[in-house]
């Protein structure tokens, strides 16, 4: 949904309940918003059919928001609103589990897979059942429900303690944070793996990898990354998924099976892909199937998991010291070819950061024929001691881009040449550096390096950026090498008798180009922050520093501990930053563009953006917080538009109170009825 559809449902939902409701009829229809909004929210993300459009929930959703930030008090930690996130965790605390979490003994054979069962057979006997479940290649965790209500979600750690990872859990949609249903026990655990699909994962790695960031190696690594990050709100947008497969506490039932069916009626998000086997054969027969089948899952799966099905069975079975007798993953495994290494390239991205790629002889794998491997870095290369002409294994395991594994020795033939990385940039001979620290290798000629001139201008015209039509891939390539253009700069001093004596330019294809270019002026400033390039800063980080902010003038003058005040701005972040601002061609390049009537402060409609959001509320502040400065909040509720004033009212709508605030002005607004909220309410009423 576009931004600005977003500030006008806020704004008419703020509006609509800011002064008129009374908190008797707040309490009513966040009642009723919430069970709507958890209903849908059930139907789009678990069961996969919604049965209203997506405005119709965002509607839902911000009249909720709205209605929370008025009555900060009615805000519960299950309500549909907590899945946006806003929290930020500093650190994530270390708590025991209730039940010690075991991993799975695991094969990749079909003997061993007898033999386990030959095993099971001598304690049980032979009347007995299997379920047969995908094995979800994520992150574990264990979710704790108390009366209904998700209580807590813990990480495996090291199977006795794990990391609280609540905050971020609470975001991820197909967890319900309140169950369907009342046939639960009063308190219990779920346990299951938080994944992200593939598509989501290749978008994250894309959007990495276009702002200078190592990608992710897999959607598994991928997903403990996510996890693990402070700002709740950027875990809400990396769209985790979770699927559920083992409970732990007192019920009815006894089976896993049943189990299974129970926890998708509490809501739970149990995949369909499981199986009653009454034989080892048909165990097989699942596998099998499973394994032709795996790829065309969206997400990632490393095998099967066998579990015995009856509760009282298992309990006969019993443990070993790290896991249950009565389960077993079987294992796929990683499917791989042997090739011959035909040379490796250089690819230099938009960063100047270079990634090594092995051209190989074409292999057949995993139903694909496969002509290039990543190499990642130097580091690899040296630690396969790679040489020309070798036959290397091949493997496609979580990963999209296959990779090499080794090298068969015993084919090397003699006098073959050791693969040596390059010292000089493969396009401009530029010689290359290694920052301290850092796996990759740069080319640091930014501004005469082919590839990092184009790789800049297909950013800064790219969708999410600029946004200019018309200037795709090729027509930049077509430019750059026509010597039309050398810098983002160029865009707005083109001229059409110069284009018109190009190939494929045509009077009305340049008419098209020059309306774009000149429609990219309104673009806002936190697009156009993200489309200048700066390392490390992706579009969210872009629009936090750009509200944070307010114009690039302020930016460039900020030294680097202000500018790690932004949120989500390390000191990786601010260390780009400062350094970006200083370079004498960047202070050109952004001379040039605002000569040109970019956009580089807020513009008047962003600022009342942002100025809607306290829109006649007024604050007291006292006492110290953790986060900000005190006058940084004055300043952030001025810019969103609300009140600051020193003594409590009756016309004060909050009492914001951070640490060591003395007691009579906390008696004082309760006895205005005055609602005392902390910095974390005040956080979650700006997000
Ligand atoms: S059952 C007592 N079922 O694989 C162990 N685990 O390699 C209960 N996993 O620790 C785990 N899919 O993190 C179970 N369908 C599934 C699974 C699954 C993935 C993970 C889990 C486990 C690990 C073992």
């Amino acid at each position: 949904m576009t931004e600005f559809l977003w500030t006008t449902i806020l704004i008419f939902a703020t509006y609509r309940y800011m002064s008129k409701i009374s908190e008797k009829e707040a309490t009513e229809k966040i009642k009723q918003l919430t069970v709507d909004l958890n209903h849908h929210n059930y139907l789009y993300y678990v069961k996969a059919q919604p049965v209203i459009t997506d405005y119709e929930f965002d509607v839902m959703l911000q009249e909720l928001i709205a209605l929370e930030n008025q009555f900060p008090e009615l805000r519960s930690s299950e309500s549909p609103s907590q899945r946006v996130g806003g929290y930020i965790s500093k650190e994530f605390p270390t708590v025991t589990h209730n039940y010690p979490m075991m991993s799975l003994g695991n094969t990749y054979s079909e003997e061993e897979l007898r033999d386990f069962d030959e095993r099971i057979r001598r304690v049980i006997g032979s009347n007995f059942e299997y379920v047969c479940e995908l094995k979800f290649d994520g992150v574990a965790i264990g979710l704790t429900y108390r009366n209904g209500k998700l209580l807590r979600a813990v990480t495996r750690g090291d199977g006795v303690r794990g990391d609280d990872v609540t905050n971020n859990v609470r975001t991820i949609r197909s967890i319900p944070l309140s169950l369907m249903g009342n046939n639960f026990p009063d308190e219990f655990e779920i346990r299951g793996e938080i994944i992200l699909d593939k598509k989501t994962f290749e978008r994250i790695n894309n959007e990495r990898a276009d702002i200078g960031e190592t990608p992710f190696a897999n959607p598994r690594n991928s997903a403990a990354g996510t996890l693990k990050l402070q700002d709740s709100s950027e875990v809400a947008r990396r769209k985790l998924d979770c699927f559920l497969y083992a409970l732990y506490g007192d019920f009815d039932f006894s089976t896993h099976y049943d189990g299974l069916k129970m926890a998708a009626e509490w809501g739970f998000k149990i995949s369909s892909h499981y199986r009653l086997c009454d034989s080892i054969e048909n165990v097989f027969q699942f596998i099998e199937t499973w394994r032709q089948k795996r790829d065309s899952l969206p997400f990632d799966i490393d095998g099967i998991v066998i579990k015995v099905n009856n509760f009282r069975q298992q309990e006969e079975l019993g443990f070993t010291a790290k896991s249950p007798k009565w389960a077993i993953a079987y294992k796929y495994k990683a499917e791989s070819a042997t090739t011959i290494l035909n040379e490796v390239v250089y690819q230099v991205g938009r960063t100047g950061a270079i990634t090594p790629v092995a051209n190989l002889k074409p292999v057949l794998l995993a139903g694909t024929t496969v002509k290039r491997a990543s190499l990642h870095n130097a580091d690899q290369i040296q630690k396969l001691d790679l040489h020309l002409h070798d036959t290397v294994f091949v493997e496609k395991g979580g990963e999209i881009i296959p990779k090499i594994t080794g090298v068969d020795l015993s084919m090397r033939k003699a006098g073959a040449i050791a693969v040596k990385y390059i010292t000089h940039c493969p396009d401009c001979g530029t010689e290359l550096i290694r920052q301290e620290g850092e796996a990759n290798h740069y080319c640091p000629n930014e501004n005469g390096c082919p590839p990092q001139i184009k790789g800049r201008l297909v950013h800064f015209t790219s969708r999410k950026a600029m946004n200019i039509d018309g200037l795709g891939v090729e027509t930049i390539d077509q430019l750059v090498e026509a010597g039309l253009l050398k810098n983002v700069a160029d865009i707005y001093h083109l001229n059409s008798d110069d284009l018109l004596q190009l190939e494929r330019m045509g009077e009305k294809t340049v008419g098209n180009l020059f309306e774009a270019i000149e429609k990219s002026k309104q673009v806002p400033f936190e697009r156009v922050l993200f489309a200048i390039g700066i390392r490390f800063v992706g579009d969210t980080t872009a629009k936090k520093l750009a509200r944070h902010f307010g114009s690039y003038h302020k930016i460039s003058q900020a030294t680097l501990e202000e500018l790690m005040l932004t949120p989500e701005v390390g000191d990786k972040i601010a260390a780009s930053i400062f350094d970006f601002v200083r370079q004498p061609a960047n202070i050109n390049m952004v001379a040039q563009l605002q000569e040109s009537g970019l956009l580089f402060e807020l513009d008047a409609s962003s600022v009342r953006d942002a100025g809607t959001k306290l829109k006649g509320l007024s604050f007291v502040i006292t006492g110290v917080f953790q986060k900000f400065e005190r006058d940084k909040i004055k300043e952030t509720i001025e810019i969103n538009g609300g009140k600051v004033s020193s003594s409590l009212s009756s016309k004060t709508s909050f009492l914001l109170a951070g640490s060591d605030c003395g007691p009579a002005k906390l008696e004082k607004a309760e006895k205005l009825k005055i609602n005392i909220i902390s910095e974390d309410d005040f956080l979650k009423m700006l997000q």
